[in-house]
């Protein structure tokens, strides 16, 4: 089949375009609002876009509530300049999910989900210390995308990672294994993967 988004309709049940692009990573955002209150969400528009400097992006649409700017991730970001992005282990598949609930403004979805704090070293959001890794994260950028609907608003979020998190019992010989923590990736509908078997291969020669 063959279709253009923007013209034609798909014709099947659901949307495939997220299905598409599988798998997603999930960052884990950890913010606080102006009044120091934690917050903590799920995008799985996100991944790393530079390595010299460090960068991650995410990516937020929506609104929340309608006299509200948009996800408190988004406003929070915007507002204290800082987040902490965590990975998410196959582990807390349940405490992710949980972490996503639409709760109003305030809410700490770290009690919501039963997950602990733990402090940072350079920013003041707090990480999640069930997380085996997360990155510190200055906000750089924001990007507008447009947005269907003008009581949304859609853009991309740019960090420059200022601190990196690793939990020892990952690293093996000198190298991240991620077959020893999972991570959650995002599929399309309500779908899931989670990393349990990697493989090598080295670069091949120009012949
Ligand atoms: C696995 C997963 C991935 C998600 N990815 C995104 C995303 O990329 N962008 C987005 O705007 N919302 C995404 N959401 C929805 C947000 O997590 C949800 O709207 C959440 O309530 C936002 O919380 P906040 O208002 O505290 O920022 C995702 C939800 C889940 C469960």
């Amino acid at each position: 089949m063959f279709y253009r988004p923007a013209h034609d309709p798909h014709g099947l049940a659901h949307n495939p375009f997220k299905a598409l692009v599988a798998p997603r990573p999930i960052a884990w955002v950890s913010t606080l609002d102006a009044d120091g209150r934690a917050n903590l969400a799920p995008f799985s528009f996100f991944n790393a876009v530079s390595e010299a400097p460090q960068i991650l992006m995410f990516a937020a649409y929506g609104k929340k509530p309608a006299e509200d700017l948009n996800k408190d991730t988004l406003r929070n970001v915007l507002e204290t300049r800082e987040f902490v992005i965590n990975v998410a282990p196959l582990a807390l598949k349940d405490a992710m999910n949980a972490s996503a609930a639409p709760y109003p403004a305030g809410v700490d979805e770290y009690e919501r989900a039963g997950l602990t704090k733990a402090a940072c070293e350079i920013v003041q959001p707090p990480r999640v210390a069930e997380s085996p890794v997360a990155f510190e994260c200055r906000f750089m950028q924001r990007v507008e995308l447009p947005s269907p609907d003008p009581d949304y608003t859609n853009g991309l979020v740019l960090g420059e990672v200022v601190g990196i998190h690793i939990d020892d019992s990952v690293i093996k010989d000198g190298k991240i294994d991620v077959k020893s923590y999972k991570p959650l990736a995002r599929l399309g509908y309500m779908d899931y993967a989670a990393i349990t078997e990697t493989f090598s291969m080295p670069r091949p020669q120009a012949v």
